[in-house]
C-alpha cells in the first residue's frame, strides 16, 4: 500500500478557496498559491478589472477560477458573490477574509484627511470599521451555512502585528516632512479579527469549521530605503518579508495540514512581537 506523504496535507485539489482583496500585494500571491497547490480560487475584490487580469494570468496556468467584483461592506454584494460561487462550484471549502482598507499617508494622499488620532475624522472610522471588520462578518456569515452543511471549512481572519501591538509612529516620520501616523482604525480592525476568529472557531465548535487568524508583519513592496532600515531593526530576522512567506502560511492555515488548529493565531513576522 502506497505511504501518503505529508505533503498531501498541503494539497488543495478540487478545493473552492475564496479570498477577499484579491487584487491587492498579498490576495494576488495567495490566488497564485491557492491555484498552485490544486485548488480553485475565487477572487474578490471591489476593484474588478485587476481580479480579471489575474483570472486570465491564472487561467494560462491552465487552472480554473472564478473573479468576482464586490464591495465586502455591502451585504447584499457579499451575498450575491457567495451564491455565485454556490451555483458555479456547489462548494465553499475556504475563505480568507484578506481584504482591508489600510489609508495611505504617503505625500501622494497628503491633505485627504489627517491620520492625526486628535482629528481623526468619524466618517473614516465607520467605513474603515465596516469594511476592515464589517466585510469580514458579513462574508463569514455568508459561509456559514454551505460550510456548516458540508461539516467542514476553514476561514483565516487577517489581522497584522499592529493589532497585537501599537503602531511604533517614529517609522513614519521624516525630517522636513509633516507627521504622519498609521491610523486608529488599523489596530483597531486588526484587534477585532482575532477576537472574531475566537468567538466563530468556540461558536463553530463540534461542526468540523476551523477558523484561525494569520497575522502577517510587514511585506516589503518598494518602500523607500530609510523605511526597510527602520523597519528591519525592530524585527529578530532583521529583515522586512517576501510576499510568498505570508503565501506559505496561509497554504498551511488553508488546508489539511493545520486540521488540529482552530481559534489560533499564527504570528509571521519576523520577530517583531517577541522582542
Ligand atoms: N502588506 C503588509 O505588509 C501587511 C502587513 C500586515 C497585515 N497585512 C494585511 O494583509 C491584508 C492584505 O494586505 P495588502 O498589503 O495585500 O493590502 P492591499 O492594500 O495591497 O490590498 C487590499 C485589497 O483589498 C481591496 N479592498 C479594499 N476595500 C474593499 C472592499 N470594501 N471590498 C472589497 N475589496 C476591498 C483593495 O481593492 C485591495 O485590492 C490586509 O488585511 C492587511 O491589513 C498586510
Amino acid at each position: 500500500m502506497k505511504k501518503n506523504s505529508i505533503l498531501d496535507r498541503f494539497s488543495l485539489k478540487g478545493r473552492v478557496v475564496i479570498i477577499t482583496g484579491a487584487a491587492g500585494l498579498l490576495g494576488r500571491q495567495y490566488s497564485h498559491t491557492v491555484a498552485e497547490a490544486g485548488g480553485i480560487p475565487v477572487m474578490v475584490d471591489i476593484e474588478g478589472k485587476p481580479v480579471h487580469t489575474l483570472s486570465a494570468e491564472i487561467k494560462e496556468k491552465g487552472v480554473e477560477s472564478l473573479p468576482l467584483q464586490a464591495d465586502i461592506a455591502e451585504p447584499d454584494q457579499v451575498r450575491a458573490a457567495v451564491d455565485a460561487v454556490m451555483e458555479r462550484f456547489g462548494r465553499i471549502d475556504a475563505l480568507v477574509n484578506n481584504a482591508a482598507m489600510n489609508p495611505k499617508f504617503d505625500p501622494d494622499h497628503a491633505g485627504e484627511h489627517s491620520n492625526r488620532f486628535e482629528d481623526y475624522p468619524f466618517e473614516s472610522w465607520k467605513r474603515e470599521l465596516e469594511v476592515n471588520v464589517g466585510g469580514m462578518f458579513l462574508f463569514s456569515q455568508a459561509v456559514a451555512k454551505p460550510m456548516l452543511a458540508a461539516g467542514k471549512g476553514s476561514i483565516i481572519n487577517v489581522s497584522s502585528t499592529y493589532g497585537l501591538v501599537g503602531p511604533d509612529q517614529r517609522l513614519y516620520q521624516r525630517e522636513g516632512e509633516p507627521p504622519s501616523f498609521k491610523p486608529v482604525t488599523y489596530t483597531v480592525s486588526k484587534a477585532a479579527a482575532v477576537g472574531l476568529t475566537r468567538y466563530l472557531a468556540a461558536y463553530f465548535a463540534g461542526s468540523g469549521v476551523r477558523v484561525n487568524t494569520l497575522t502577517p508583519g510587514g511585506v516589503f513592496a518598494g518602500h523607500d530605503d530609510e523605511f526597510v532600515r527602520r523597519y528591519s531593526a525592530k524585527t529578530i530576522l532583521g529583515r522586512m518579508a517576501q510576499p510568498d512567506e505570508m503565501a506559505a502560511a496561509l497554504l498551511f492555515l488553508v488546508s489539511d495540514a493545520s486540521t488540529y488548529m482552530t481559534g489560533a493565531n499564527l504570528v509571521v513576522d519576523g520577530g517583531w512581537t517577541a522582542w
